[in-house]
């Protein structure tokens, strides 16, 4: 394990480790506020509903942030991973990529997903400790490797660039910007990054279907609403829906 401290940020390296997220969350109560935990390998990567995250080989950033922004849960503490989509999508547009969000947080290039983020909040009891807020990043994917994940269409930005990726020049810019803004964000919340956000949607007008953890709703995506929310159109009726992933 190495330790590298920047300025207000603290970068965790590890060689090996089931899942950073899991690190993360065992180990809280020792990680300080702004700490990155990145590791070459993930032999358990998990994502959202209990998905395995698949690992493409140490080119590729596996991550957990480890956030401490108050003592209490703030509900949209929800929308972190809205604005670590926005703000990787702005890292891609600097490799010349058009990416697009499929709600709430998938990164996708192309239709394929290149990026997945999981957040979790950790509590003691009553008391909110903290945000792991873990992503995956596939940036240097060999094409055959990629056939190993059936359940959707996935890329990397080696493939889409057609070159290899240094992967700590791209960490460094990507968290850079993210703790740039990030104060602020903790000021504004989503409405900061609506139109950011909204302008690189690739679900609204669609029918779709969105899978929750007990069931599938389906209607034509109308808007996303200020808390970042999807809003669903059905029969005339509009639903909002707070957790899902569209199919
Ligand atoms: C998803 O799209 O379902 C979210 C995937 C999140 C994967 C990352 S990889 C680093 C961190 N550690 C994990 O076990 N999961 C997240």
């Amino acid at each position: 394990m190495s330790l590298i401290q920047r300025e207000k940020l603290n970068i965790i390296t590890l060689a090996e480790v089931n899942s950073t997220n899991l690190y993360a969350k065992a180990n809280l109560a020792d990680i300080a506020d702004k700490t990155v935990i990145c590791a070459d390998k993930q032999t358990s990567g998990r994502g959202r509903f209990e998905r395995a995250w698949v690992d493409l080989g140490s080119g590729n950033i596996f991550m957990s942030l480890v956030l401490k922004p108050s003592e209490e849960f703030k509900p949209f503490y929800s929308n972190l991973t809205q604005y670590f989509s926005v703000i990787l999508c702005e890292i891609l547009e600097e490799y010349g990529l058009k990416p697009q969000i499929k709600w709430p947080n998938d990164v996708l290039v192309d239709g394929k997903k290149i990026a997945g983020i999981l957040s979790e909040s950790v509590m003691q009891g009553h008391n909110f400790k903290g945000l792991v807020l873990g992503a995956g990043i596939n940036l240097n994917a060999n094409p055959d490797d990629l056939k190993q994940i059936t359940d959707k269409e996935v890329t990397a930005l080696n493939i889409e660039v057609d070159k290899s990726i240094d992967k700590t020049i791209f960490l460094d810019r990507f968290l850079d910007k993210f703790f740039a803004s990030y104060d602020k964000f903790l000021e504004k919340g989503f409405v900061m990054i609506e139109n950011d956000y909204i302008k690189r949607a690739c679900f609204l007008g669609k029918e779709i279907s969105v899978k929750g953890f007990n069931n599938t709703i389906f209607g034509t995506a109308k808007s996303i609403n200020s808390a970042g929310e999807l809003v669903l159109e059905k029969d005339g009726n509009e639903i909002t829906v707070t957790m899902g992933d569209i199919l």
